[in-house]
């Protein structure tokens, strides 16, 4: 309990709700899998993954089983990126704000990494120009669709910009799709794998769609790199955890992942309406990204905010704040806050925007 005898809302981690885990058809899936695969689940594998579910994505992405690489979560290929095609000296761009796990990873590498300032529709495609004029980088990491952090997806237009910037400059663009599958209103926009295949890495996850603790992602990659990826996938762990892919290829196969999607969808867009409809109520001077899916809403506060102090004493306002700062490359976010609403339910969501309300108004200068 903190001073005013609240229990802190959390306004930090992108969690799944609780209620979005289908754990008995996990266990389900699990008895069946284990008892008819078990002695090749529980054996050492191939290095790219469990054959039968690299099929099962393989044929979902229209890619060729070479270019499909399962990994212990998404995230383990920002690593995978960084050591193979980054290396120290280069640059790095990706959007600013962006996933603050990724910009450490890229900076852990050495690479030089330079945000490109995020409108409402994707990168300022100027910024991004005159950027290229600085300095072509490596790669081009981006969320976009419904970012983390700031909730913004990339428009079919710009996307359209940044592959032929890509294509003319040759820099490969490192494509994160977590929450692509959670659309909660609007029509889906290309990916930027449809659009070129032959210059993006597609990586993707079963984190928020189906469970984080199985620690399934997945990489689908242009032909030409796949082998290098395969090799160093070997070279790092012999082969990624076998057990869960088991129980995930039998929940795919099954068909249930489609209408869990559904599910989460009717669970997670009362919520972000609610978070919109609280912030309007109580945030009247703070702009906000209205998203059209995923777990994230955002708002920068104006200047007259102290942001930091806000971040650093939420506890006292009875909340969880995640610091700005770690989303942006340079450190500048102290007066971004990141509201996640998927894991809160909507009263706490009420709650929590009336009680950051609160809070900001101590923390004018
Ligand atoms: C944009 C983005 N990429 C990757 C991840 C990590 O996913 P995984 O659980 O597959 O490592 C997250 C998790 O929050 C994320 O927001």
């Amino acid at each position: 309990m903190n001073q005013e005898g609240m229990k802190p809302i959390l306004f930090t981690r992108g969690n799944p709700a609780e209620e979005a885990l289908p754990i008995a058809d996990i266990i389900d899936c699990a008895n069946t899998a284990f008892r008819r695969e078990g002695k090749i689940l529980f054996q050492y594998g191939h290095y790219s993954g469990y054959g039968p579910l690299r099929e099962w994505i393989a044929k979902r992405f229209g890619a060729t089983y070479e270019q499909v690489l399962i990994g212990n979560s998404s995230m383990e290929f920002f690593t995978f990126v960084a050591a193979l095609m980054v290396k120290p000296g280069d640059t790095v761009f990706l959007e600013k704000p962006s996933y603050d796990r990724a910009i450490t990873a890229m900076k852990r590498s050495g690479a030089h990494v330079v945000g490109i300032p995020l409108e409402k529709d994707g990168v300022d495609i100027d910024a991004l120009k005159q950027e290229l004029t600085r300095t072509v980088p490596k790669v081009f990491y981006i969320i976009p669709d419904f970012q983390n952090p700031s909730g913004i997806t990339t428009s079919f237009e710009k996307r359209k910009e940044m592959a032929r910037l890509a294509e003319e400059y040759g820099f490969y663009i490192v494509e994160d799709s977590p929450y692509r599958y959670l659309r909660y209103r609007g029509k889906d926009v290309p990916t930027f794998r449809e659009l070129m295949p032959d210059r993006v890495l597609h990586i993707s996850s079963l984190s928020k769609i189906l469970s984080p603790g199985m620690r399934i992602g997945f990489l689908i990659m242009p032909t030409d790199l796949a082998p290098q990826f395969h090799k160093w996938s070997e070279d790092t762990y012999i082969h990624p955890v076998l057990p869960t892919e088991g129980i995930v290829n039998e929940y795919c196969r099954r068909g249930l992942l489609d209408p869990n999607i559904e599910r989460l969808k009717v669970l997670y867009r009362p919520r972000m309406e609610t978070m919109l409809h609280a912030l309007k109520e109580n945030l009247k001077e703070a702009g906000w990204i209205e998203p059209d899916g995923g777990y994230f809403i955002s708002t920068t506060l104006p200047e007259r905010i102290d942001g930091h102090g806000l971040w650093k004493n939420a506890r006292n306002f009875g909340l969880v704040l995640t610091d700005g700062r770690g989303f942006f490359p340079d450190g500048k976010g102290e007066n971004f806050i990141r509201l996640p609403f998927s894991a809160l339910a909507p009263q706490e969501i009420i709650e929590g925007i009336r009680r950051l309300s609160k809070a900001i108004e101590h923390f004018r200068k």
